[in-house]
């Protein structure tokens, strides 16, 4: 976020992309594409744009985008996310994109990586080095950027000036919400060390903290080698219920507003088949009484930045619970930092 604010303090600020706002009124779709924990900050990205600045965005893995030769809208502005910026499916992604004639933009964190000096211009992220093979700080600032990008162009649509400054706030106090989140770490432990012995596991979100729910997934799955599957909530009784049982928890991001009744009816449906719960809800939600095994608290924030803080428990989660399974939590097993050969 340092420095990346107007000076009305209403709306973002970014110097490398390149672009101006009259650019930017020409563009009527976005088309973002990664791998692996990218991907999955790819769907944040497309929610937050959609809900606040109302332009269409598609997303695409950057694996299946580069053969899969999909029609794309002329005035669509091309993004690649890429930790590293060396991930050769997703530079092949830039590279058929650029052939195609679209302005790519990239989001990395590797300054002078290869996809950063090979885009038409980007946001770094400056999470500064990410050392584990699973991602995490990279993808807490991915989604940070995400919100960021979403206000600069809402900003440049209907978003009010009122508005605009109201989700600056509610970006700046994240650091402080954040922080609070950690010191539930000794709490998040004690419940990673009672399930550590579980080999299944749901994890269920809706709306923006679906993406979530994958990401919570992929990390036990990366660094515990647990099988883990991500899903919206509502879509879970299409299947996966099928797979729950008291030897298969499920992780539920509660969220507040409109659709705390529909999850709440979810967590029903798997307490009626003896699944164990483990809810992330936010502070202020009153859930009713033993529905949830376990409940991990989030601060109450800006709708925007609700899958920052939900991202941090269930990155502590696996941590906790792939120590506990004697892990090697920084070097997991069949995985690399950044996969450069096809
Ligand atoms: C994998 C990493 O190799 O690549 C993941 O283990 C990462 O953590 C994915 O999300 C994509 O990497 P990058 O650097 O392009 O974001």
């Amino acid at each position: 976020m340092r420095g990346r604010f107007s000076a009305d303090g209403s709306s973002a600020n970014f110097g490398g992309l390149n672009l101006t706002s009259v650019d930017f009124r020409m563009i009527d779709r976005f088309v973002f594409t990664s791998c692996g924990t990218g991907w999955h900050a790819c769907l944040v990205a497309e929610h937050l744009i959609e809900r606040f600045a109302r332009i269409p965005v598609e997303v695409d893995y950057a694996s299946e985008f580069r053969y899969r030769n999909a029609p794309l809208d002329r005035d669509a502005l091309f993004f690649v996310i890429s930790q590293s910026g060396e991930t050769i499916d997703t530079l092949a992604a830039l590279r058929e994109a650029k052939r195609k004639g679209y302005k790519c933009m990239a989001i990395c964190n590797v300054v002078g990586s290869t996809i950063a000096r090979e885009s038409d211009g980007g946001i770094y992220q400056h999470a500064g080095p990410e050392v584990g093979v699973a991602s995490t700080k990279a993808f807490t600032s991915q989604l940070m950027i995400s919100a960021m990008f979403a206000l600069y162009v809402a900003r440049m649509r209907d978003m009010s000036f009122a508005d605009g400054v109201e989700y600056v706030s509610g970006l700046k106090v994240v650091p402080k919400l954040v922080e609070r989140i950690l010191q539930q770490a000794p709490h998040i432990r004690e419940i990673a060390i009672r399930y550590a012995k579980y080999n299944d596991f749901l994890f269920l979100g809706r709306l923006s903290l679906f993406p979530i729910a994958l990401e919570g997934a992929l990390k036990l799955k990366e660094i515990s080698y647990i099988h883990a599957e991500g899903y919206p909530a509502a879509e879970m009784k299409h299947g996966p219920i099928a797979l729950v049982s008291p030897e298969c928890p499920s992780v539920f991001f509660v969220p507040s507003g409109d659709l705390f009744n529909k999850v709440v009816s979810s967590m029903q449906e798997i307490k009626a088949r003896n699944g164990l719960i483990i809810a992330i809800a936010p502070e202020s939600c009153d859930l009713p009484t033993g529905l949830a095994d376990e409940v991990i608290r989030i601060p109450d924030c800006h709708e925007a930045v609700v899958p920052i803080l939900a991202t941090v428990p269930v990155q502590l989660l696996s941590y906790y619970i792939a120590v506990a399974r004697g892990c090697d939590v920084d070097k997991p097993r069949n995985l690399a930092k950044s996969v450069t050969v096809e």
